[in-house]
């Protein structure tokens, strides 16, 4: 029995996705299993880009099936688009991919709220505008669509009827908007009951079933530990747990079906939206960092904030997961940089803290050791062998400070382009 689980250990945009793909040469089964369409992953195949918001970034595998689990939420016209655009290119979507039917509908409603609530803030989130808080939001409420509602007819007219009451008098009296229209969402969410029927099961017993069947599955985290709605820098945080509680919350796997937790790790640090973020350089090299990384949102396509690598942020997520191990990404981001610059701590007033804080995170200094950089394009490097001695010196620092093994090193967005150690 094979199950491992992929986080992003920082603010999200990590890499996930490309050592996903990497991984999937030896995995039966990709799942997603928190968030929705606010994620963006990248993957880079034999020189073509896709990019997957739902769609589980194994899907580019033959032979490999994708599961939507039960811990997301999913906006049909979004869905429907990606699984056009596959079909285009000529993968087996229909055979592949399916959706949990207790995975939540976000619904037309739930994006204007999420951009009503952004204008509304005095201080912003920065949110994707995707409708995911509304949509988890009324999760909690009671108030959600599951995707198994789809298929009767008569429950899902009477609920989306209802809830429509209730979302309209919100848009129009607390934010000003217009009324939603009851035929437009109905005739929605009918188009794609019909575009996902045959897809739809309880992913739960499909992925029990395969795992007493000795597949390999791989868990799909998307954004990262620092944006968790419970560990995060709340509130500048997503609705949904990325960290592993949200594996097991999202897929009804029980931990003792896990045997290996990876986290994916920058080789520096980034941040889309709003919120405090310790290492962020806002001068010439946080510039440079962006345009050398291709920084902009794989969603929104906003400009990431950029900084360095944060020694504190990466132990506090070792031990709120549990890491196994980690892969380090975009190390060849790092090419031509003098120093560079590292925080192997925080300290406030002049005292140094113990821990990742979880309050007044906009309050601390980090504390930074510079490493001596190299000159070398490593991008063409295959085995760890052959990178220059100070970016070995960079990866057992950062594998010494954090106290987990680094056993995977990504050197350009290309599957390929990348070292097992
Ligand atoms: P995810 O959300 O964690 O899957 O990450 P994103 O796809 O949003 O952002 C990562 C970006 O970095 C994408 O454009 C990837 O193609 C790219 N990328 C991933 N790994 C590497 C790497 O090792 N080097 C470089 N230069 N780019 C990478
Ligand atoms: P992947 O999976 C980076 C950020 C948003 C905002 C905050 C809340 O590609 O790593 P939301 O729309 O979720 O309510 O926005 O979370 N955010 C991400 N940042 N990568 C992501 O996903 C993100 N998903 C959400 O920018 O700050
Ligand atoms: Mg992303």
């Amino acid at each position: 029995m094979s199950c491992k689980v992929i986080i992003g250990t920082q603010w999200g945009d990590e890499g996930k996705a490309k050592i996903i793909d990497y991984f999937c040469r030896d995995t039966d089964i990709v799942v997603r299993y928190q968030g929705g369409g606010n994620a963006g992953h990248t993957v880079v195949a034999d020189g073509v880009k896709h990019i997957f918001h739902l769609v589980p970034s194994g899907i580019l595998h033959n032979g490999v099936t994708c599961v939507i689990g039960n811990g997301l939420v999913i906006d049909p016209e979004l869905l429907m688009h990606e699984i056009v655009m596959l079909e285009k290119e000529g993968f087996d979507v229909k055979n592949f991919l399916r959706i949990s039917d207790s995975a939540h509908l976000v619904l037309p409603y739930h994006k204007i709220i999420d951009e009503a609530m952004e204008e509304f803030r005095d201080k912003k989130i920065g949110t994707t505008k995707r409708g995911i808080g509304p949509c988890y939001a009324d999760k909690s409420l009671r108030y959600g669509i599951r995707v198994g509602d789809l298929f009767d007819k008569e429950y899902i007219t009477q609920r989306i009827t209802n809830t429509l009451k209730i979302k309209n008098l919100q848009l129009e009296k607390i934010y000003s908007k217009n009324k939603l229209n009851l035929d437009e969402i109905l005739n929605l969410v009918d188009k794609f009951r019909k575009r996902i029927d045959g897809m739809v099961t309880d992913t739960r017993f499909l992925l029990y079933n395969s795992l007493e069947k000795n597949k390999r599955v791989l868990l799909e985290g998307a954004q990262g530990n620092a944006l968790d709605i419970d560990h995060g820098t709340y509130p500048y945080v997503t609705s949904s747990n990325p960290t592993i509680g949200g594996a097991l919350a999202g897929t009804g796997l029980n931990p003792f079906d896990i045997n290996e937790i990876v986290g994916i790790v920058k080789a520096y640090t980034t941040r889309v939206g709003e919120g405090p973020f310790p290492t962020e350089d806002n001068g010439d090299d946080g510039s440079k960092l962006r345009e050398k990384g291709g920084e902009f949102g794989s969603t929104t396509g906003r400009p990431r904030r950029c900084g360095w690598f944060d020694v504190e942020l990466l132990k506090y997520t070792k031990r709120l997961n549990g890491l196994t191990s980690l892969a380090l990404t975009k190390l060849d981001v790092l090419n031509g940089f003098k120093k560079i610059r590292v925080s192997v701590g925080y300290s406030v007033n002049g005292k140094r803290l113990q821990h990742f804080p979880s309050q007044m995170l906009d309050k601390v200094e980090p504390i930074y050791e510079d490493i001596d950089g190299w000159e070398e394009d490593i991008s063409s490097c295959r085995n760890y062998d052959e990178l220059p001695e100070n970016a070995k010196v960079y990866v057992r620092f950062i594998e010494e400070k954090v106290g987990v093994r680094i056993s995977v090193v990504s050197v350009g967005p290309d599957r390929s382009e990348t070292i097992v150690r």
